[in-house]
C-alpha cells in the first residue's frame, strides 16, 4: 500500500480548564490511505470535531495538543509547521467542510467573486481564468456555469453546500474533512451531495475523512470506519466488517440504535 496521506499517532488532546483538564481525545491512531474514504463515528461529545480541527491545525485555547501526538499529512508534521508552511497546509493539503458551512459564504459577494478569493489568494490566478476554473469546479458539483454571477441566498441550502465543497476542491487538495456536512439539508439531498463526493474522490483522488452521526450514509460511503467512545477510537475496520461483524460491544449498541422502518435493527437489514 501506497504511504499514508494522513497518519495520526498518539493524539491527545486536553481542554484545559480553571479547576481541571477534560480529557477530549486520548491517544487516538490511524490513517488513511490516498484516495480512502474514511468514516468517523461516535456519540457526541467523543472528541470527533476536536480531532478534524486538529488535523488542519485550526484548533484553538483550551484546546492543548499534548506531547508524543503526531500528525503527518502527506508525510509532513503538522506541529511543526511555520505560518508560512500553515498557510500552504490549509486548501492545497487539507480542506474542510464545516457543518455550518452552507452559511459559511460571504452573503454579499457573488459566487464568483467567493471563487475568485480564495484562488487569488493561494495562487495568484488572474480574474478570468479563476471564472473558468470556478466554472469547472461548479460542474463538478453538478452546477450550472451560469449561476457563478448568483449571490448564496439566491441559492438552495444543497446548492450552497455544495457552492462550498467546490471551492474546498479549489486548489485539488489531497484530503477533504467534512464535519457533519450536510445535517442541515434534508436526507434526499444530503444523500445526494455524498454521492457525488464519493465520486469525485474517485475521479480526483483525494481521500476524505468525513464525520456524521447518519451511520447508515457513512457505511454507504465509507472504505474504512472508526468508532469512538469517550475520546478514545475502540474500533477501526472495513466499513463492510464494522457493520456486519462489529467487535466492539459499543459498535453494536450504535447499530442497535438505529431505529429502522422495518422494526429490524439496521444489523439485520442489507442495505
Ligand atoms: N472549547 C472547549 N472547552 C472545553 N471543552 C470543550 C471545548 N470544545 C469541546 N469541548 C469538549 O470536548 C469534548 C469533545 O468535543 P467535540 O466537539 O470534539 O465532540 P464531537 O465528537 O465532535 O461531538 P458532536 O458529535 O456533538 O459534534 C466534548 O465533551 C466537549 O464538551
Ligand atoms: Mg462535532
Amino acid at each position: 500500500m501506497s504511504a499514508p496521506v494522513l497518519s495520526i499517532r498518539n493524539l491527545t488532546i486536553d481542554y484545559i480548564g480553571a479547576t481541571s483538564d477534560f480529557h477530549a481525545v486520548k491517544n487516538v491512531s490511524f490513517d488513511i490511505g490516498k484516495g480512502e474514504f474514511f468514516g468517523l463515528a461516535g456519540e457526541s461529545g467523543c472528541g470527533k470535531s476536536t480531532i478534524a480541527f486538529a488535523i488542519s491545525r485550526l484548533h484553538r485555547p483550551p484546546a492543548l495538543i499534548r506531547t508524543g501526538s503526531q500528525i503527518l499529512l502527506d508525510g509532513r508534521d503538522v506541529f511543526t509547521l511555520d505560518d508560512a508552511a500553515l498557510k500552504q497546509l490549509r486548501w492545497r493539503e487539507v480542506a474542510m467542510v464545516f457543518q455550518s458551512a452552507m452559511n459559511s459564504l460571504n452573503p454579499v459577494l457573488s459566487i464568483e467573486r467567493q471563487f475568485y478569493d480564495v484562488l487569488k489568494t493561494h495562487t495568484g490566478m488572474s480574474r478570468v481564468a479563476a471564472r473558468a476554473r470556478a466554472a469547472e469546479l461548479l460542474k463538478l458539483v453538478d452546477i450550472p456555469a451560469d449561476r457563478l454571477t448568483a449571490y448564496p441566498h439566491q441559492l438552495s441550502g444543497g446548492m450552497r453546500q455544495r457552492v462550498v465543497i467546490a471551492i474546498c476542491l479549489a486548489l485539488n487538495p489531497k484530503l477533504l474533512i467534512m464535519d457533519e456536512p450536510t445535517t442541515a439539508l434534508d436526507v434526499v439531498v444530503q444523500r445526494e451531495i455524498l454521492e457525488r463526493i464519493h465520486k469525485l474522490r474517485q475521479e480526483l483522488g483525494f481521500s476524505v475523512l468525513f464525520i456524521t452521526h447518519d451511520l447508515a450514509l457513512m457505511v454507504q460511503v465509507s472504505d474504512r470506519i472508526g468508532i469512538m467512545l469517550e475520546g478514545e477510537l475502540v474500533e477501526v475496520n472495513d466499513a463492510q466488517a464494522i457493520y456486519r461483524t462489529p467487535q466492539h460491544d459499543y459498535t453494536k449498541k450504535l447499530w442497535a440504535s438505529i431505529p429502522r422502518l422495518t422494526g429490524k435493527p439496521i444489523a439485520e437489514v442489507t442495505p
